[in-house]
């Protein structure tokens, strides 16, 4: 299929943050193959999409997410995270069936297709129910089972989790295409034993694998593993050799400095959640002093229960406005800082070069935005407009390897009302 943007206004998010006017982007067979470019002849079998009066960027990249916890949306809320996750959360995820964790994570999908994302990096359980809600919607996705272990022992070839999430890797890493790809992930310090996440770093090196993980994400986290170690969470990872695979590593609140420069030595990305950071009172991410030293730092929604939504334009927005004011300093996180944290640097988390991105040879995620909207008028600046003005709604159009997903308020690719049918029916089961 092949597709010509006529006329829109392009946020390029190239090297040089280039904002074309008036900019014809050509996409054929999922790839962008011009951009600025009008008129020519083996464009006219092209479907025309007019985008005269919208915004043409790359998709948004959601950095850190547990796709089907929209099940558990507005259900505990208020609650601190450790009273959150053990007393409300793993009982209700203990009961989850391969059914409510489809359903939970198409609703998700739809959210965020409609409000912008076109990739997301997710870890999960269940991960086949995730990995056929990702291939029937078409949306790019970065895929892990995570896994908790609390028992000592050195053995762990029988671990159910870490068999499956062998098991999920050597299946679906690169498959739909390439839309989805895998990673190992230890939940967490505090969720597994020291001798478990050795296990998966073992197996993540055999297979020469990323790493997503939760660190230093409250300061009890940070507190009782200075008690237990003697280190810090993120020295403590380091000298277990985890940062040796690219790692993606979500929240980062409490680290120091020493931590970031290892985060920095190691290229490890912080995926940033402030919502969920502020929601759970866990603290805000040292983010301006990792950017500062290099640290390649993404965005992401964190679960739907600790947010509660998935619009990535509400922590992009959040992004750049808690660093001004908690450090009472309004040059930081500037529009373009957040924007390359939504998209680019989404892409450089993947090492993937040819997303988050609008030129030549980049994959076709792209979204569409309506500027025909009172508060986005008048346009005097289209980055600031996108990080301080814009809302998620105003999303027009959510492509994904050159396929169109939602149009206009329509999902393509998804039955809205079997969707929230089937949420019904699930949540019923679970908290009926
Ligand atoms: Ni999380």
């Amino acid at each position: 299929m092949k597709y010509l943007f006529k006329n829109a206004l392009v946020v390029t998010m190239n090297q040089n943050m280039e904002v074309i006017r008036s900019c014809d982007v050509f996409v054929e067979n999922g790839i962008i193959s011009a951009v600025g470019m009008s008129g020519a002849k083996e464009r006219c079998d092209a479907a025309v999409i007019d985008a005269s009066g919208k915004l043409l960027m790359p998709g948004l990249i959601n950095g850190h997410c547990h796709v089907p916890m929209t099940l558990m949306r507005n259900y505990a809320d208020d609650m601190d995270l450790q009273t959150w996750l053990f007393d409300y959360i793993f009982p209700v995820e203990e009961k989850m069936s391969g059914e409510d964790i489809y359903w939970g994570s198409l609703l998700g999908i739809m959210e965020m297709i409609a409000t912008g994302t076109t990739c997301f990096i997710d870890m999960y359980d269940h991960m086949n129910c995730i990995v056929k809600a990702v291939e029937e919607s078409g949306i790019r996705a970065h895929l892990s089972r995570g896994v908790t272990n609390f028992e000592e022992g050195t053995d762990f070839s029988r671990h159910k989790g870490l068999n499956e999430a062998i098991d999920f890797y050597r299946r679906w890493n690169g498959a739909a295409n390439g839309r989805i790809t895998g990673a190992f992930a230890p939940h967490a310090i505090y969720t597994c034993t020291t001798e478990f996440i050795r296990a998966i770093i073992e197996t993540a090196k055999r297979f020469n694998a990323p790493i997503h993980v939760h660190l230093d994400e409250t300061r009890v986290e940070h507190e009782d593993c200075l008690k237990k170690y003697g280190k810090t969470p993120t020295r403590y990872l380091y000298d277990l050799g985890l940062f040796d695979q690219r790692t993606v590593a979500a929240h980062c609140v409490w680290i120091t400095d020493e931590d970031i420069d290892l985060l920095a030595e190691k290229n490890v990305t912080i995926a940033h959640n402030p919502t969920s950071n502020l929601k759970l009172a866990s603290g805000v991410a040292p983010v301006p002093r990792a950017l500062n030293k290099g640290v390649n730092v993404i965005l992401g929604t964190d679960g739907a229960s600790s947010n509660n939504n998935l619009n990535m334009f509400e922590e992009i927005h959040l992004a750049s406005l808690i660093q001004k004011g908690v450090n009472n300093d309004p040059l930081l996180i500037k529009a373009k800082t957040v924007m390359r944290m939504a998209t680019t640097n989404g892409a450089a988390a993947l090492g993937a070069k040819d997303l988050g991105i609008i030129e030549a040879g980049a994959k076709a995620d792209l979204i569409l935005v309506d500027l025909d909207k009172p508060h986005l008028m008048p346009l005097h600046n289209a980055l600031s407009a996108l990080v301080y003005s814009a809302q998620g709604s105003d999303v027009y159009m959510t492509m994904v390897d050159g396929r169109i997903l939602y149009e206009n308020g329509e999902f393509k690719t998804i039955d809205k009302e079997k969707v929230r049918y089937n949420i019904k029916k699930c949540c019923d089961r679970l908290f009926g």
